[in-house]
Formats: structure tokens, sequence, C-alpha cells
């Protein structure tokens, strides 16, 4: 029972001697650490240095009475939560409803009766005890739920946006269709036009002023020429634009409540696509090289968008490294470089290691990555939940792995690891 007074001790405040040692004996007879006061300003001075688990308050003091150090205590935002216990001699209803409306806790009548003021020491301090741990619980609890919010949020922002870039994606797809369905019977007629010109040219060798004129004007040749190559670019581009549609529906694609087996190399392949503009060459940075080693996988069953959504988030952390290292001047000795390796292991799991050769992560960080809202990057940049969420993905909800290896100043390898 003893445990009730740990690491702290209690105040007690009188300026008479025997009441001093009858309060000290009977704190003393529990094991409870105590520190006396022998009036009111030198008692609120000892609070605040050191804050008391509860203090024992006499009412009739020279100097400031025990009102009135309690009113001070209280109002003291360092002291205001200990609890305090009036001891008095006056038992008229009125001091005690005082005391009571200044805060205090509880009285204790004298003559003091030991048996008493150790049990209603023992009440107050358990009460404060559990007041204490109460609030720590609701600051635990509070913190959890808004880490908790904040991802919730976040995953709802992405499953939005997801939509809308399928909607967009199959949108687009329509038009493309008409511009390269239609590209070869362009092609086609084109030549035919062409061909027939030349007949023309053959057949009626000396044409009419006004038709030599059309032709030289024109400058007819290069028309020709170049027509094929216009329609050439055309071509190409519309391709990349159904390509790049296609990787947006497949990144995105909204996800059912059961699993389905898919293609991981082609989610990965269509978020290497959506994140092409960061690989890219910009400004003092080279491009980012990016070597696939694809081996042999099976489907997986899987959620598809969330599995995409944890290869770029670690994608981006990777690009997002790189960066960071050409910042402070430490690629200079070699090329960026991010290694995307697929295996089978030994367990029939497929493995998944994302490499690169950015600034690494140091020793003490590396327990903290997959915290949420833990980041390294200025506000704005990063929130912080990028890893915390694919590893709930990864380990939660596919009963997978997720493992980081990283030399700071070398590089980091991510690693992760599903069940088929
Ligand atoms: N490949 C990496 N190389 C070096 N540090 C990394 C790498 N990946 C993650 N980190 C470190 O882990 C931290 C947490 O990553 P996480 O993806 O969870 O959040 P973030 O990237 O900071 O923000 P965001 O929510 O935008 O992803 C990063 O701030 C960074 O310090
Ligand atoms: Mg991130």
């Amino acid at each position: 029972m003893n445990k009730v007074l740990t690491n702290g001790f209690i105040l007690i405040v009188d300026d008479n001697p025997t009441n001093l040692s009858v309060l000290s004996e009977a704190l003393a007879s529990e094991g409870w650490r105590f520190r006396v006061a022998v009036d009111g300003e030198s008692a609120i001075a000892q609070a605040e240095r050191n804050q008391p688990e509860l203090i024992l308050l006499d009412v009739q003091m020279p100097g400031i009475d025990g009102f009135e150090t309690c009113r001070r205590l209280k109002a003291n935002p360092i002291t205001q939560n200990v609890p305090i216990i009036f001891t008095t001699a006056l038992t008229d209803t009125e001091s005690k409803i005082k005391g009571f409306s200044l805060g205090a806790v509880d009285y204790i009548p004298k003559p003091f009766a030991q048996e008493e003021v150790i049990a209603r020491v023992r009440v107050h301090l358990q009460l404060q005890q559990l007041t204490q741990s109460l609030e720590q619980q609701v600051s635990d609890r509070t913190n959890a739920l808004e880490k908790a919010q904040v991802q919730l949020v976040q995953q709802e922002k992405l499953s939005t946006l997801g939509e809308l870039i399928a909607g967009i994606a199959h949108e687009m797809n329509n038009p493309i269709s008409f511009i390269i369905n239609n590209i070869p019977p362009l092609k086609e007629y084109i030549a035919a036009i062409t061909e027939l010109l030349q007949l023309y040219e053959q057949e009626y060798p000396t044409p009419t002023t006004k038709i030599t004129t059309f032709i030289k004007n024109l400058d007819l040749t290069f028309v020709i020429e170049d027509l094929v190559k216009i329609l050439s670019s055309i071509q190409v581009g519309s391709e990349r634009i159904q390509h790049l549609s296609t990787s947006l529906r497949s990144f995105s694609r909204s996800d059912s409540d059961t699993k389905l087996p898919a293609d991981l190399h082609l989610g990965m392949d269509s978020t290497l696509m959506i994140l092409q503009h960061r690989l890219k060459p910009n400004g003092d940075r080279p491009g980012i090289e990016v070597m696939r080693c694809y081996g042999k996988i099976p489907s997986v069953n899987c959620y598809v968008g969330e599995m995409n959504q944890v290869f770029m988030n670690l994608l981006a952390n990777a690009i997002d490294a790189l960066d960071e290292a050409i910042v402070q001047g430490k690629m200079c000795d070699r090329i960026p470089q991010i290694h995307i390796t697929t295996d089978m292991n030994s367990q029939q799991m497929v493995v998944i290691k994302i490499a690169d050769n950015g600034i690494g992560i140091p020793e003490r960080l590396k327990q903290r990555l997959f915290e949420p809202l833990f980041t390294t990057k200025p506000v704005g940049k990063g929130t912080g939940l990028g890893l915390s969420i694919a590893h709930q993905i990864i380990v939660e909800k596919h009963n997978g792995t997720m493992e980081v290896n990283s030399q700071p100043g070398k590089g980091t390898e991510f690693s992760i690891a599903i069940p088929i």
C-alpha cells in the first residue's frame, strides 16, 4: 500500500512544532517522504520549485494564512494541480466551506488522530495518481486518434484521386483511339494521292502555267516528304498518350473488396511511367537511371491499387533520397540509380526490392521509419505517412514483411515479401 507514494513527497505546512511532529510521525510510519514549511510564503516557494504530490496546509499561521496560501497555489499554473488538504482546529462549517471553495480536496481536524491522517492522505494520494494516469491515457489515446485520422484522410484523398485519375484516363481513351485508329487509313490515302500526283506528272508532263506556279509556290516535293514525317510523329505521340492512359488506369484501378490476382511488374511499370517526370534530368541533376531485374514471378493475389501505392511511396522516397544526395553534393562520383529486383524466395513468397544509391538512413532513425508522421523532410514536402501506409498495406493487409537495409551516405534498399 505504501506504493501510493513512489517518487514524490508530501509538503506539510504548519507553524506549530507539536503539530509538525505529530504529522511527520504519522507520514513516516507509512514510509512516505515529506518536507516541511513553516509559513505560507515559503510553502509556495517550495511547491513552485518542486511539486509535491500533496500539501497538508494549516489555516492559522503568521504572515499569510492557509486560505490565502491556498488561493495563491491554485492561481499558479505550476502548482494548481497539487491537491491540498487543510489541517484545522476550526470545525465551524463556514471555514470548511471556504476551504473547499478555494479548491481544497479535504480537511483534517485538529487535534490529529494518526489513523485518520494516514487514511485521508492515502485516499488523496491514490486519487491523485488515478487522475494522473487517466490524463496520460486520455492524451495517449488522443494522439493515437489524431494519427489515425490523418492516415484516414490521406487514404481517402488518395482513393478519391485514384477514381478521378481512372475516370480521366478512361475518357482520354476514346479520342486517342480515334486518332490512332485513323492513322493507317490516312497513311494509305496520302500514299494513294501522292501516287496519283506522280501519275498526272507522267501522263501530263507539261501542265498549264497556273498549275506549275502553284506547284512551285507550294514546294510540292518538300510537302510530300514532310507529310510522311508529320504522320509518323502524330503516330508516336498518340501511342505515348495511349500508353500513359493505360498506365494511369492500371495504376489507379479502383480496388474491389476482394483480392485479385495481379501482375506486379505491370503495376511497377505503370508507377514508373507516372513518376517519369521526376526521373528525367532536371536543373543540375542528371536523369535517374532505373534498372529493372524482373525475375519469373507468378500473379499475386492482392489489392492492386494498394500495391501500386506501396511502389509509389517507395519509389518517391528513393527519388527524394537521390535529390537530397545531389543537393548535399554527395553524388559527384556516381550516377543516381534505382535498382528494382523481383524474385521468389524459398518460402514461396514474391520478393520485391527497391534500392537507391542516395543519402541513406542514419542508424538511429531506422526504427522510427514506419511510425506515422515521422519525416525528416521540410514542412510541405513530406507528411511522414508514406512508409507507415506502405507498411500497413504489406504487413496487415497482405501478411507480408517489409524490411529496410541502409548504409548512410551510400544508399538504401527496401525489401518487401508477400505470399502469393
Ligand atoms: N530511400 C530512402 N532513403 C533515405 N531516407 C529514406 C528513404 N525512404 C524513407 N526515408 C526516410 O524515412 C522518412 C519517412 O518516410 P515516409 O515515406 O514515411 O515519409 P516522407 O517521405 O517524409 O513523407 P511522405 O508522407 O510524403 O511520404 C523520410 O522522411 C526519410 O527520412
Ligand atoms: Mg515518402
